[in-house]
């Protein structure tokens, strides 16, 4: 079946005509059926956890809801292992803390030079206790993770591994799967930053083998939030830092105070979204939640499709305007290697002239670090002022990508 790329734009009322909406990496529009859910938890059901009482009931089933949806979307075996909280930064620096309980000085940590800071900084505050650091680095060239050096990085003082799925700034797909395997030789723990990879490809923590993931809703079609998957065995095993009255058990033990239950009831809508998403795009046959991962899997293939198909006209068009500097993986063969997330700056303008000249001709990007502030910096980019973003969605079309094209020649 085509891709209903019109069909699926009309359920999200943020997409007015007119806008063109280019900052999925910074947080995507919602449909309204997110919208709603979140209304009809606060119509239906606001109220705090585990009381005796039928809205509190209903809190407490949509946040059993919001679980069991975000264990079929990350192939969690449980939905004891999915921890919510207010977002991934909050989430991780909260996590480096329960683990940095376990370790020594001189323990290890590996982290890359490519990662979002919110997977970088929270480790490094562990040097305070004598932690070391290892980085490791990218090659300018294409904005990927220099490999080579990863084996003999990890040493038997290596307690943990912390890489992301994909770059927020330049699209780069890391290997995962030789990452996690290098770490897992050395019996280090590995925590994956899915933020950005998360919208784009299926995520399957079983397979990937990982300890710990963490994404944020809001850049899949929800609400503002976080989401934090921790192997069962590896939870049981930790001491979260935590308020005595709370639950002790898994994973409530890691949720500090009262979540956003509004934000889980909208985060359940946006996973069934993508699921109905691939049951429209699929044989058809399957029905969920019984069948919902499987429905996911099919979504998020199609949506890869299409937004890999749109970003190569993308890619492309940016190449042949003069001045263009892109910046990440441009081999039209290796788009598989990477999402439709382009990092690019214009000669003669900062980024954010390019970004405000974009704005007011009603196109969305962002310009910046986008705290991938290391990697920045490391380019000669930081001071200045980073680059301009366009990174691609579900809901963007072919129309979107020439007038974007054609106003930044314009501009230009
Ligand atoms: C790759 C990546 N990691 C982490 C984050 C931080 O996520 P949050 O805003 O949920 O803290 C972002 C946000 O842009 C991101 O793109």
């Amino acid at each position: 079946m085509k891709y209903p790329v019109e069909g699926i734009r009309s359920r999200f009322p943020a997409l007015a005509p007119g806008a063109v909406f280019f900052d999925g990496p910074g947080g995507t529009q919602v449909p309204q059926a997110v919208i709603d859910a979140v209304a009809a938890y606060y119509r239906e059901a606001n109220a705090n956890e585990h009381g005796q009482f039928a809205f509190s009931r209903r809190s407490d089933a949509i946040i059993a809801a919001g679980r069991a949806a975000m264990a079929d979307l990350l192939n969690a075996r449980s939905e004891a292992e999915i921890i919510f909280g207010a977002n991934m930064t909050t989430l991780t620096l909260h996590l480096a803390r329960i683990i940095g309980r376990d370790l020594q000085p001189g323990d290890e940590i590996v982290v890359t030079r490519l990662d979002h800071d919110a997977n970088i900084a929270p480790w490094l505050h562990l040097q305070e206790q004598g932690v070391l650091i290892r980085w490791l680095e990218f090659d300018p060239a294409d904005c990927t993770l220099m490999l080579e050096d990863l084996e003999g990085m990890i040493t038997e003082r290596t307690r943990l591994v912390a890489v992301g799925g994909a770059s927020n700034a330049f699209g780069t797909v890391n290997d995962l799967p030789r990452i996690l395997a290098a770490a897992r030789r050395a019996g280090a723990l590995t925590f994956v930053d899915a933020v950005h990879f998360a919208p784009h490809r299926p995520v399957d923590v079983q397979q990937l083998g990982c300890d710990f993931l963490a994404c944020s809703p809001y850049k899949f079609y929800g609400p503002h939030s976080g989401v934090l998957y921790g192997r069962r065995e590896v939870l049981e095993r930790l001491q979260p830092y935590k308020v005595r009255p709370s639950a002790a058990a898994i994973p409530d033990c890691f949720e500090t105070g009262t979540k956003s239950h509004e934000a889980i009831a909208g985060v359940a809508a946006a996973i069934d979204f993508l699921a109905a998403l691939g049951q429209e795009l699929g044989t058809g046959c399957e029905s969920y939640p019984a069948g919902r991962r499987r429905l996911l899997k099919q979504a998020l293939a199609a949506i890869s499709d299409h937004e890999s198909l749109l970003f190569s006209r993308l890619l492309a068009g940016l190449q042949e305007i003069p001045g263009v500097r892109i910046y990440g993986i441009t081999d039209p063969g290796r788009l598989h290697e990477r999402t439709p997330t382009a990092c690019f700056t214009l000669a003669g303008m900062t980024p954010a002239e390019v970004a405000q000249r974009l704005g007011e001709e009603g196109i969305h990007v962002w310009d910046g670090d986008y705290y991938a502030w290391e990697a920045m910096r490391f380019l000669g980019l930081s001071e200045r002022g980073g680059a301009v973003r366009a990174g691609l969605s579900l809901y963007n079309n072919e129309a979107e990508v020439e007038r974007f094209l054609s106003t930044l020649l314009r501009i230009r």
